[in-house]
């Protein structure tokens, strides 16, 4: 019998990333996607219900309230779907002995110091964004005993808006902009991230707790921008700003860089490098 996975938040970036790479693994896992039309995480009678209908084996929760800058004024919402929506998952996926896939961020770090972050480390999110989600990464953690949570970074993808595809727009309707290059991290196609939760899914997982994963090495947001109007064939003129010089209502992490050897030694995924990720995603956007 094939096992079942249940997509949640499909129709986000990486949810569609989800349902993209579904056809390769039909033969062994009956997917169901859900929006939150259909399943409304924050609804705790809707996840119960729906879990013991469809009892899945493995749950990935790609759904998430993602406005970093706006959560600063809705605090209530972003803690609704990111803390107590992620916990009415956990409890339904204990009861129905489902692994849990969650999604995190690396915004849960203050990006203060100069290590690469490992899954261990002192987190001190800056802002509203970022604590809800390490409210969820514990809730999940607690309230499920095979939850496994997956930190990740600067993601992209040709779904939906994300800093890659608003910068070929920016490119496309301005002769130059500013970008910050006092922010380090590590870009992530969100393809590479759904592979490695599949990948993840087809060992059946044992070990469980959190873990990292994005592309590497660090660069900058300028470095990136950069990347993207070299491998997208733009003109733009580019010139390297301070966060000061761009001032935004939630903060950022400095330097947010997760360290990924974990997720290589207990699962063998070993990370891409970013600008080769990039390309594949940029080539792929540009035949759409
Ligand atoms: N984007 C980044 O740069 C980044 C960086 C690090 C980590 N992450 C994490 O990566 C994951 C995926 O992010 P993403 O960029 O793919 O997000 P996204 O494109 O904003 O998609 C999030 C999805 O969550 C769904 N959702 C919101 N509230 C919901 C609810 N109450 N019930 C069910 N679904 C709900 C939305 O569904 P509807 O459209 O149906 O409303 C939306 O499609 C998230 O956990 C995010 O925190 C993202």
């Amino acid at each position: 019998m094939k096992k079942k996975i249940l997509v949640i938040g499909a129709n986000g970036q990486l949810g569609n990333c989800f349902r993209k790479l579904s056809g390769d693994f039909e033969n062994r896992f009956e997917f169901n996607f859900t929006d939150s039309e259909t399943l409304d995480i924050t609804d705790a009678n809707n996840v119960s219900e729906f879990f013991s209908d469809f009892k899945p084996d493995f749950c990935i929760n790609a759904s998430a309230y993602t406005a970093v800058d706006l959560a600063e004024t809705e605090p209530e919402k972003a803690f609704a779907v990111n803390a107590d929506g992620v916990a009415n998952l956990a409890e339904a996926c204990a009861e129905n002995k489902t692994v849990l896939l969650h999604i995190s961020t690396d915004y849960v770090f203050d990006g203060e110091t100069n290590i690469s972050y490992s899954e261990d480390n002192f987190t001190s999110p800056q802002g509203v964004y970022g604590a809800s989600k390490l409210k969820g990464e514990e809730l999940a953690l607690d309230l499920n005993p095979n939850t496994i949570v997956l930190r990740t970074s600067w993601l992209y993808s040709e779904f939906n808006k994300n800093f890659v595809r608003t910068m070929l727009h920016l490119f496309s309707v301005k002769d130059e902009l500013g970008i910050v290059t006092d922010q380090f991290g590590q870009p992530t196609n969100a393809t590479d991230l759904a592979e490695a939760v599949m990948k993840i899914i087809e060992t059946e997982p044992k070990t469980f707790g959190i873990f990292h994963f994005s592309n590497y090495p660090e660069t900058t947001w300028f470095n990136f921008a950069q990347k993207i109007a070299e491998y997208s064939g733009s003109e733009i003129k580019l010139k390297p700003i301070t966060t000061a010089d761009f001032p935004t209502p939630a903060k950022r992490p400095a330097r947010s860089t997760m360290s990924l050897n974990k997720i290589e030694s207990v699962y063998g995924i070993e990370p891409k490098y970013w600008e080769h990720s990039l390309e594949e995603c940029i080539e792929i956007l540009q035949k759409q």
